[in-house]
Formats: structure tokens, sequence, C-alpha cells
């Protein structure tokens, strides 16, 4: 052994193997697989409890109202959400690094250029959703965005997620930057959901091109459930709960006086 490869050669230890494992490009997709999977159920999850908006005030309002009065549930929910978006944001950005220093031959270029361009594709369409992910909690969880709207209360006294969502929904600008957002993490998952199975080995081989278009159909079912929300509020597909909750606070003070 020559002097320099004397001092790079590092005694193998089971620590250093498994940090080596899971930093590697293969260890990196599987965080990337597993993460993302788990983001999935959250964003599967949450578009349902959205989509109780056009049952009326008082289903999604109870809900928020429930998750505020639990806060051990809550912020075992929220602090689980955000290790996965670490992780996932993580892996993700090592990744394309890995890719990046891999830069292969002129034998291998075709294929590498593919995997490179889904892997810029990925990493772009998913630094769009993550803006939108900073904008969207700044306008409904932390209420920066639209301060009057996150103060308003229902006739119960409970945060108004409802009014919240009407008003902010509303606003066309507000409309238009939700669908695109919207449209991007539709192109995010549309190829991350299969290649998620195909990094954990599941649905390979011959259920590949089947894989696909599972992916891609529940990508299309998401992003048009999630679209429909702003879109439907601002057409006005959920009675205007504005006039109702003015009269009920009218009967209220008529009641008082
Ligand atoms: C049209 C699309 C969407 C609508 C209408 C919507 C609606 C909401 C509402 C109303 C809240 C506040 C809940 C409350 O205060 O009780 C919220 C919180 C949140 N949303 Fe969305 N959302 C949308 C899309 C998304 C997407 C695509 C993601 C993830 C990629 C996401 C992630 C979150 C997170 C992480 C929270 C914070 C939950 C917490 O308070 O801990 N949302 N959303």
């Amino acid at each position: 052994m020559n002097a320099a490869a004397a001092k790079t050669a590092r005694p193998a230890s089971p620590g250093s193997f498994l940090g080596r494992a899971i930093t590697s490009s293969t260890g990196m997709k599987l965080v990337m697989a597993i993460t993302g999977l788990g983001l999935l159920g959250f964003v599967i999850a949450h578009v349902i409890g959205n989509l109780q908006v056009f049952l009326g005030y008082e289903g999604i309002n109870a809900y928020g109202a429930f998750l505020k009065g639990s806060p051990g549930l809550l912020w075992t929910l929220r602090l689980g959400t955000l290790a996965l978006f670490v992780l996932h944001i993580w892996a993700g950005v090592r990744l394309s690094r890995l890719n990046h220093a891999a830069r292969p031959h002129a034998y291998v270029k075709k294929k590498y250029r593919a995997a490179s361009w889904y892997s810029r594709y990925m990493l772009v369409s998913g630094t769009i959703v993550l803006v939108f992910l900073v904008f969207h909690l700044l306008h409904f969880t932390v209420g920066t965005v639209f301060p009057d709207h996150f103060a308003l209360r229902d006739p119960s006294g409970r945060h108004d997620v409802f009014a919240m969502m009407l008003e902010g929904f509303a606003i066309p600008w507000v409309v238009v930057f939700y669908v695109v957002a919207m449209v991007l993490l539709f192109f995010h998952l549309g190829h991350g959901i299969w290649s998620a199975t195909q990094s954990l080995g599941i649905w390979g081989g011959r259920w590949t091109p089947a894989m696909m278009k599972v992916g891609l159909a529940l990508a299309v079912i998401l992003a048009i459930a999630y679209s429909i929300i702003p879109l439907g509020l601002f057409a006005g597909l959920v009675p205007d709960y504005r006039s109702e909750k003015a009269a009920s606070e009218q009967q209220l003070q008529q009641q008082q006086n």
C-alpha cells in the first residue's frame, strides 16, 4: 500500500458500513421512497379532510377544533410529517449531488441523460411544491398571509376554518396560485409514486407498466380533488355561509337583548 492509499484507507466498522449504505445512492433512493410514500399518505388524508368543506362549516370546524383540542395528537402528527419532509428533501438533494458527481463516460451518456432529466425534473417540481407549502402554512396554519381571515370565529366560538377558506379562495390570484401548485404536485407525484415502488422493489418486472399507470391515475385524482376546493369555493359551490353566519349572530344578539 503506498503512502497516499494508507492515509485514505479507513478501518471497516459496522457503523461506517451502515452509514455508507444509508448515504449511498441506493440508500438515498430507499429513504426517498419510504418518506415519499409516508407523505403520500398525508396528502391523501389531508384532501379527504379538506373536501369536508363542501358539506358546510360544522364538519370542518369541528375537525379543526378536535385537533387543536388534542395537542398531543396534533404535535405527534406535525412532528412526524415534518420529519418525513426533512428526510425526503435531504435525500433528494443528496441523490441529485451523487448523480451529478457520477457523470459517466460518453458510452453511457444517453442513459445518464434520461436519469439526470428525471432527477432534475423531480427536484424542480419538488422545490415548487415546497415554496407552495411555505406559503400555505403561512396562509392557513400560522395566519400571517391574511390575519383577518385567520382571526374569524364561527357561532360556537371555534376557529372558523370554513370561513377562512371561503375568504381566501374568493381572491382570484390565490385560487390560481393553489391550482398551479396542484398541477406541479401532480407532476411530482406522477413520477414519484411509480419511482418509489421501483426503489422498494415492489410491483417491479411485468407489473412495471401497470404501476406507472396506477401512479399517474392516483396523481391525477389527487390533483383534481385538491383543485376543486379553491375552484369550487371561488365558483360559490358551497352555501353562502357568511349570510348564514350573519343571521345566526343577529339571532343570538336578539336573544341577548
Ligand atoms: C387546495 C389545496 C389545499 C387546501 C384547501 C388545504 C387546506 C388546509 C387547511 C384549511 C389547513 C389548516 C387546517 C386547520 O387549521 O385546521 C391546512 C394545513 C396544512 N396543509 Fe393544506 N391544503 C391544501 C393542500 C396541501 C398540500 C398539497 C399539502 C402538502 C404538500 C398541504 C399540507 C398542509 C400542512 C403540512 C398543514 C399543517 C397542518 C397542521 O396544522 O399541523 N396542504 N391545509
